[in-house]
């Protein structure tokens, strides 16, 4: 049997392969909620501006609420035939209030009515990911309070650099994080305009009233022109890109947590509740959830990517590739919101190994920026000597199999003879997080500062 939404220019209906390969129901179902708050603003809308009958509107309005709650409560039978959400709910709601729910449709078309579902459902991702986002801040805040002056190695290329505190290494990522934050509240501004009433492409020559039903929808305007309304998917595109680049945080944090649980760096406890064992090994406990977070951004990124090549090259203006968008955008959001989540976990729950840290934090000659700085500030050295110098007592230390704190002072003077024992003073890793001063350094001082700030933004 023909269609019987179009069925008046179709005199057969589809190839079960066209309906398996055409029907969006299976996931766009997810827009159910977006779906019936748009045509109900619709509807209002239509009402109101004397294109619908009051009591035609209230049939409809209170019949998408008995859809809703069907859809809510589990009971509403989706249909493959029917294709997507937007006539699966239309079709019930005739079902329920006869012959209104065929003037719903009026001013409006599949089109406007998807792009608008989309944004509105993308809408609420950005603001549970802006949550997610804020809650992962506030359990780094913690950590980074408690451990302002615990000392632990800071590197580059994983080699010994020089000693930081627990607490500055928090805070780089709570920086990292609340610039993702911001690229999400960015996105939101720029996303928040309704593209409802665009109707197929063109506008209607009804006299609808968009900047009602964009404020009803909790919009902020109505998009200001119908091909680019049904068209755009740059909305999708932003929240992929800045969900991407959140991810990507996540995995370098991750992949963080997983060297320092190993038993080689023993730098943190994961708990428990975020470990698994293994089936084999008894004494296994292995970072499971951070491996997984380590490695959303795969999916993440590629939900991007795809999306982005979906839509180039798409003529204006609503071509039905457009429908692919929804599944890359809902796997995208699913994962950022668990990935943040697992993560916020496992930060409250983790215990730094203080006297681990504090160990490596010494190790790795890991002061002799210290030594070098100390040569230029009290022998007047310039940087460059200074530098070849303290190279020259590491390569002392190594070959004595020491580190620099424990060289003597004839070692020191072997290399330099101007050396003080003064310089002993400088090889201790407290004093050196201690002396960094600079503002953003690693100082303990200045780490408390910037806790301080961030609770304050936050409030
Ligand atoms: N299911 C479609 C989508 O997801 C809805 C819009 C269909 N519009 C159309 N002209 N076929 O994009």
């Amino acid at each position: 049997s023909s269609n019987a939404m179009w069925g008046g220019r179709f005199a057969a209906g589809p190839d079960a392969i066209m309906e398996a390969i055409n029907a969006s129901i299976g996931f766009d179902k997810r827009l159910a909620a977006q779906d019936i708050a748009g045509s109900r603003a619709h509807a209002a809308m239509l009402a109101a501006q004397g294109i619908l009958r009051d009591s035609d509107a209230e049939a409809i309005r209170e019949g998408l609420l008995t859809v809703l709650s069907e859809i809510e409560s589990g009971s509403f039978e989706f249909s493959t035939a029917l294709e997507d959400i937007h006539m699966n709910v239309e079709s019930r709601l005739k079902e329920i209030v006869g012959e209104p729910a065929g003037r719903l449709h009026t001013a409006r078309s599949r089109n406007d009515q998807v792009a608008t579902d989309f944004r509105l459902w993308t809408r609420d991702q950005i603001d549970a990911a802006i949550g997610g986002v804020e809650a992962l801040i506030r359990a780094l805040l913690v950590q980074a309070e408690a451990g302002a002056d615990w000392v632990m190695p800071g590197f580059t290329h994983l080699q010994t650099a020089q000693p930081v505190t627990w607490g500055h290494h928090m805070m780089a990522y709570v920086e990292m994080f609340s610039r993702d934050l911001s690229r999400f509240k960015d996105a939101r501004a720029r996303m928040n305009e309704s593209p409802l009433g665009a109707a197929a492409l063109a506008g209607t020559s009804f006299p609808i009233d968009r900047h009602m039903t964009a404020e009803a929808l909790g919009f902020d305007r109505p998009m200001a022109n119908s091909l680019d309304a049904v068209s755009a998917r740059d909305f999708a595109l932003e929240f992929l890109s800045n969900a991407s680049i959140c991810a990507m945080h996540l995995s370098r944090f991750a992949e963080e947590l997983v060297i320092w649980s190993s038993a080689q760096f023993r730098f943190v406890t994961l708990s428990d509740r975020f470990s698994t064992g293994s089936s084999i090994m008894p004494q296994k406990k292995n970072p499971d959830a951070a491996e997984l977070i380590r490695a959303k951004i795969g999916r993440i990124f590629g939900a991007n990517v795809a999306l982005m090549m979906v839509m180039k090259g798409l003529p204006l203006a609503y071509s039905k590739d457009m429908q692919e968008d929804k599944e890359q955008v809902f796997d995208a959001a699913d994962n950022l919101m668990l990935a943040l989540a697992a993560m916020e976990g496992m930060v409250k729950d983790m215990s730094a190994n203080r006297p681990q840290l504090a160990a490596a934090a010494g190790s790795g000659f890991s002061t002799a920026t210290d030594l070098a700085d100390w040569l230029v500030r009290v022998l007047d050295m310039p940087f460059r000597d200074a530098h070849h110098v303290t190279g020259s007592l590491v390569a002392l230390a190594e070959s004595k199999n020491c580190d620099l704190p424990d060289l003597t002072l004839e070692d020191m003077k072997s290399v330099h003879d101007a050396i003080t024992d003064e310089v002993f003073g400088v090889l201790g890793v407290d004093n050196s997080v201690a002396s960094r001063m600079s503002y953003g350094g690693t100082a303990p001082e200045q780490v408390r500062a910037q806790v301080a700030r961030w609770k304050e933004v936050l409030g």
